[in-house]
């Protein structure tokens, strides 16, 4: 019986995720209003998306831990429909802790501009940009030292598998948006392109970037030029592929530096991106909570001159669309074939897509 039952409320499920997928690809300003309002119906059913897969064993302590959770995570979003739902239409924060909830990740994620307050310093005077540029300049000195340590070096091989995905159309030309001290830059110098432009909007990281150059007797082929992603000089088609490690959630007009991405980039180039995420499943994410929001602020905040870079990073974080959410906006600014890859847990995301 209580196997009938688990499989009951799995097909239920599945039937929802279904539901879910449809209304997410039809989902665009139009559609935002009619799937909106389906939410209070779809948060109520999807606890049931919680359930395990049927025990197989019809255990009856499976099924007791299945419901437990369900009725708490049910009432977890009751409680949030009858917040959210007092005021219509919702706003974007309001959407936002909605999407942290989880499964209606993708479905609610249409906003695509960041939303204003998640911003370096809070500084209502200066804009995200201003912030940013300054934020790095501070933290330059230490910017590789920190992500060496703060990711247990795991970033390097984030940027391997990213540059293995470009390898396969052998790039000439390679342009590494958002390039910093140029990590990614110089992960692609493996692929013995003509040419890799790093582009930033930082003066500090670049400096550094470019001393590496010299050091490594790279600088005949990588080269580092500031300016603005959302504002590029390059011509159209100019690139045969683009990488970015870490930046887009940085820019102040997400849509604009992806188009400007786009606008660059050959048809049939390649874009790679890469992206800070956050884990889905329940342990993992606890553990990385505690990291994310403890140890990583106060380890950055001892060794940066910046007591604000470290936090802005898990706030920016978890304002960012992830996964699926992403991928729908890469595909509205006009890639193809775009794909979502979870890293290490789930605490990377790498984003391939073509021209
Ligand atoms: C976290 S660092 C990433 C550096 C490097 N890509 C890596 O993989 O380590 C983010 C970089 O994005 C740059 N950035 C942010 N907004 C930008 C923009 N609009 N145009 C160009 N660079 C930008 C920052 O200056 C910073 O150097």
């Amino acid at each position: 019986m209580s196997n009938k039952l688990a499989k009951m409320f799995r097909s239920i499920s599945l039937a929802l995720a279904a539901v879910d997928v449809m209304l997410f690809n039809l989902s665009g300003s139009a559609l935002m209003w009619m799937t909106t309002s389906l939410m209070p119906a779809r948060l109520l059913l999807t606890p049931l998306d919680f359930l395990p897969p049927p025990p197989q064993d019809e255990s009856p302590m499976m099924i007791a831990i299945a419901a437990t959770k369900s009725v708490f995570v049910c009432l977890k979003f009751i409680r949030k429909c009858v917040t959210l739902f007092c005021k219509k239409p919702p706003n974007l924060s309001e959407l936002n802790s909605i999407r942290k909830c989880g499964f209606l990740r993708s479905l609610i994620n249409f906003e695509t501009e960041m939303p204003q307050e998640v911003t370096p310093y809070q500084d209502e005077a200066r804009s995200k940009k201003e912030q940013v540029e300054q934020m790095f300049d501070n933290i330059a000195h230490r910017y590789d030292f920190l992500n060496r340590l703060l990711s247990l070096g795991i970033d390097r091989s984030w940027r391997k598998r990213a540059v293995r995905f470009i390898s396969e159309i052998q790039p000439r030309k390679i342009l590494d948006v958002a390039t910093g001290t140029g990590d990614f830059a110089f992960e692609a110098l493996s692929l013995k392109p003509e040419k890799i432009i790093g582009y930033d909007i930082s003066e500090g990281m670049l400096s550094y970037g470019r001393k590496k150059a010299l050091e490594s007797n790279t600088a005949h082929i990588v080269e580092f030029i500031k300016g603005d992603s959302e504002k590029m000089f390059f011509d159209d088609n100019s690139f045969d592929a683009v990488t970015v490690g870490f930046g887009v959630r940085n820019f102040e007009y997400l849509e604009e530096g992806l188009k400007e991405i786009h606008r660059v980039l050959r048809p049939g180039g390649r874009l790679v991106i890469l992206e800070v995420s956050l884990p889905h499943n329940g342990l993992v994410r606890f553990f990385y909570d505690i990291y994310f929001s403890f140890i990583l602020p106060t380890v950055g905040r001892l060794f940066s001159r910046d007591v604000r870079a470290y936090s802005y990073l898990p706030e920016s974080v978890r304002a960012f669309p992830q996964g699926h959410a992403f991928n729908h906006i890469l595909a509205n600014v006009g890639f193809k074939n775009v794909e979502w890859t979870p890293l290490t847990l789930g605490t990377c995301a790498m984003y391939a897509a073509e021209k």
